[in-house]
């Protein structure tokens, strides 16, 4: 074995760099006889020759199976404390018409944050009323639409919205249900909260002004106040932060008790998911029962009931789902000194350690997160496994771009080599919804694979589709 010095001290030497960490890979796959990936019956190199790479490989059972877990442990949690839960998927992870109908068949709602995420999720048919808008800067025209289609709840972002979703439930003649979300000051990250008495950012009312902001919600008759809302930050894997914006939250929902009534909290998403094997995410039924517990504790200090729980999902029940397929293309190794051109590490040459860099036909357009937040995610060989001594590799991508890098750190088999697949696990949220096309990279097509059948749920662009929009030659000057 040979630890490379350039690995960062949370990655471990692997037992096996074939290994799908049950953890982080999507619950249908596995290795078939012959050592392929193979995600619910389909193998990698079928999908691959059907439908090109990269390509975004959605085991459509996991994500209604987690869809179904979410509600059912939320159900089962807050029934044990007098209350019930309202799960919400946050269709920003991902959304498409089919991965819509599978969230609303799971007995899910949907939040939405823009017109063009309610438009697909009334495309898949959701009612109006299992539908949530969000957003710090809604139009008057998205607005327009979600009333008028009979959404079950906007959450006010700010005061100057109040009006807007007030005068559009006049002029549609309706009582339009609302929510007011809260900055509580507390902010969660990854393995750690902040609590603050204000946070110096663009979401929602400080809690000091709540109260009187309510009022101003309840003068007018067409709004009907549901409660407060709280999204406290996202790849959450404590509870402390929940714990702390909860209490913040109920004394304010007492208060407002005091004046009228407020059935529900609405405490967001963010529950954390593991991309690598070393990350620790809580099981869905033990976030749910530490949820009611923070919540039946807090209700009952200010001797209030347990209001209905809203939840907002989204990477917790996609993330997992996706496997993101792509083919090697070249490789090269890099020697990469300490600046004395010296390194003290094992298994390396006097002259340094050796980083190989697999570049890969995909990359920031079809997964930005390890650029834009410096995420990281595992790989592994998906047309095969292979003995090989494992070799510490960087995933990069093909754009002009050296901050294109797909996995920052991870092992495979040193004798990965061009034209094998490899495959990127748990990139079901926040990544082709945040796709994009730069450098005229097609977005990939999504493929939803159960019982050993694929279909296309999303298309890839084509090239036709990247120049459809560019009118230069229709409007050259003459
Ligand atoms: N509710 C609200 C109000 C939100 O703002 C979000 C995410 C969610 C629910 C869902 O959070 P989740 O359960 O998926 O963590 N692009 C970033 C994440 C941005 C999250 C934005 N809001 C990423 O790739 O990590």
């Amino acid at each position: 074995m040979s630890v490379n010095s350039l690995a960062p001290s949370w990655l471990p030497f692997p037992d096996d760099a074939n290994d799908l960490a049950s953890t982080v890979w999507s619950t249908n796959a596995t290795r078939s006889a012959t050592g392929e990936l193979t995600i619910a019956g389909v193998p990698a190199s079928e999908i691959a020759s059907t439908f090109g790479t990269p390509v975004y490989v959605l085991d459509e059972d996991d994500a209604r199976g987690r869809a179904t877990a979410i509600r059912e442990s939320f159900d089962a949690a807050l029934a044990s404390v007098g209350s019930s839960a309202k799960v919400y998927y946050a269709g920003k992870a991902f959304l498409s018409i089919q991965v819509a109908k599978w969230m609303l068949d799971a007995g899910l709602n949907i939040d939405v944050c823009s017109g063009g995420e309610l438009a697909v999720a009334l495309a898949a048919g959701a009612p109006g009323a299992r539908l949530g808008l969000h957003g710090n800067n809604k139009s008057q025209a998205e607005i327009d639409r979600a009333v008028s289609i009979g959404i079950g709840a906007i959450v006010i972002d700010s005061i100057i919205e109040i009006e807007r979703v007030a005068d559009a439930a006049s002029r549609f003649d309706r009582v339009q249900p609302v929510r007011l979300r809260i900055n509580s000051g507390v902010h969660a990250h990854t393995h750690e909260f902040l609590a603050t008495a204000r946070e110096d950012q663009k979401f929602g009312i400080p809690l000091s002004e709540a109260a009187d902001v309510v009022r101003r919600i309840r003068s007018h008759a067409s709004l009907e106040f549901l409660g407060l809302h709280s999204h406290i930050g996202s790849q959450i894997f404590e509870s402390e932060g929940f714990a702390e914006a909860a209490r913040r939250l109920f004394a304010v929902h007492a208060e407002l008790l005091a004046e009228g009534p407020v059935p529900e909290l609405n405490l967001g998403g963010g529950f954390g998911i593991a991309y690598t094997s070393v990350d620790d995410a809580l099981p869905v039924d033990e976030i749910a029962t530490r949820f009611a517990e923070i919540v039946s504790t807090g209700a009952a200090a200010l001797g209030i009931p347990v209001p209905i729980i809203a939840i907002e999902p989204g990477r917790a029940i996609i993330g997992p789902s996706t496997t993101t397929l792509y083919t090697v293309g070249t490789i090269k190794d890099v020697l990469v000194t300490d600046g004395a051109g010296t390194t003290s590490g094992a298994g390396e040459s006097e002259a340094g350690a050796i980083r190989k860099y697999v570049s890969i036909d995909g990359g920031m357009s079809d997964n930005v997160r390890p650029s834009l937040y410096g995420a990281d995610y595992s790989v592994r060989i998906a047309n095969r496994t292979s003995t090989a001594e494992p070799a510490l590799v960087r995933i990069a991508g093909k754009h002009c771009e050296s901050g294109d890098i797909v996995v920052h750190a991870d092992y495979l088999p040193g004798d990965i080599t061009p034209g094998d697949l490899v495959g990127i696990p748990a990139t079901g949220a926040y990544c082709w919804s945040m796709a994009s096309n730069y450098n005229y990279l097609g977005r990939p097509p999504v493929v939803a694979v159960r019982n050993g059948e694929a279909r296309v749920i999303v298309r890839g662009e084509t090239e036709a589709d990247l120049l459809r929009r560019d009118t230069g030659l229709e409007t050259e000057t003459p």
